[in-house]
């Protein structure tokens, strides 16, 4: 297919590449590598296709945010230089939302920083699954259209296929309406632990009731130390739980990660495919798509 006969594009990253082909597949709209080039000096230079849809989409996931920002703002620019009358954003994986309020004095609310600048440089923005604690839709910090899609679906569907009967576990009290939504779409129960964080690596978690299942499904919209999923694997092993699974949408896992979880007796751990991680086994494009 020529750009001629392509209202819509797709430009993506060369890290979501195969998340651009499902897309692409999905929507039967063309996609283009974005091609990226390093300088000596650590500057990069982004090149887009030269004729680009009257609307296209610059697709790249936010993890390594401080990294991939500027490059995904450059291909904005890009596009709307090379034609493009509309240019969105989708974004698999959004960084930059946790930080929705100013915990200590001298704090920026990072949220509102990222909404402002993606919002100024795209018409409108997609995304999955986005840490919303605060506020309850991306509108209210975003300056353009901006949606968060839930991926619920996707979770449960992995869940009635894989571990059917299981207890769903939410390890804060911030997942309840997530964790209720795959309940009812997965007819699975659920519990929501009580989680208080004491340092980016040290949280606490308590389940109030007691368990009855002895199988359990940890379920989260980020893991990144680690420490969340392990804790509360711990404290579920703790009330009589004795296989314990994990799903997590957004792989966003430092070093060190996975040895924690598996240490703590997690048996399985799967991601969605929002960034590219040897866990992933749910693929998010379909919703986005
Ligand atoms: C926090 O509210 C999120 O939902 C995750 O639970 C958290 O970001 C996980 O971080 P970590 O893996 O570092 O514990």
């Amino acid at each position: 297919m020529t750009t001629k006969n392509a209202p819509t594009t797709i430009h993506y990253f060369s890290g979501n590449q195969a998340f651009a082909k499902e897309l692409c597949k999905a929507t039967d709209w063309p996609g283009f590598l974005i091609e990226t080039h390093q300088f000596p000096d650590g500057e990069s230079l982004i090149r887009v296709h030269p004729k680009p849809g009257r609307k296209a989409f610059v697709l790249c996931s936010l993890d390594n945010p401080n990294e991939k920002i500027f490059e995904t703002l450059c291909a904005a620019d890009a596009l709307r230089r090379a034609g493009a009358k509309r240019v969105g954003l989708i974004v698999p994986y959004l960084a930059y939302l946790r930080q929705d309020k100013v915990f200590h004095e001298g704090e920026p609310i990072s949220q509102r920083v990222i909404a402002k600048v993606l919002g100024e440089s795209f018409d409108e923005v997609v995304t999955l699954e986005a840490h919303l604690h605060r506020i309850r839709k991306l509108s209210e910090v975003f300056p353009c259209k901006a949606v968060s899609i839930s991926a619920a679906p996707a979770i449960a569907q992995w869940v009635r296929k894989n571990v059917p009967k299981a207890l769903l576990v939410g390890p804060d009290e911030e997942s309840e309406p997530w964790i209720r939504a795959i309940s009812r779409l997965s007819n699975l129960p659920y519990v929501v632990g009580q989680k208080t964080r004491v340092g980016d690596r040290r949280v606490r978690i308590s389940f109030p009731d007691a368990i009855e299942e002895t199988t359990a499904i940890i379920v989260d919209d980020i893991a990144s130390s680690g420490v969340t999923i392990a804790v509360a694997a711990k404290a579920l092993a703790k009330c009589g739980v004795d296989e314990i699974h994990c799903a997590i949408v957004h792989p966003i896992f430092e070093r060190g990660a996975l040895r924690r979880i598996q240490s703590a007796g997690v048996v399985e751990l799967v991601s969605g495919n929002t960034i590219v991680h040897g866990s992933n086994a749910m693929s998010m494009s379909g919703l986005i798509a």
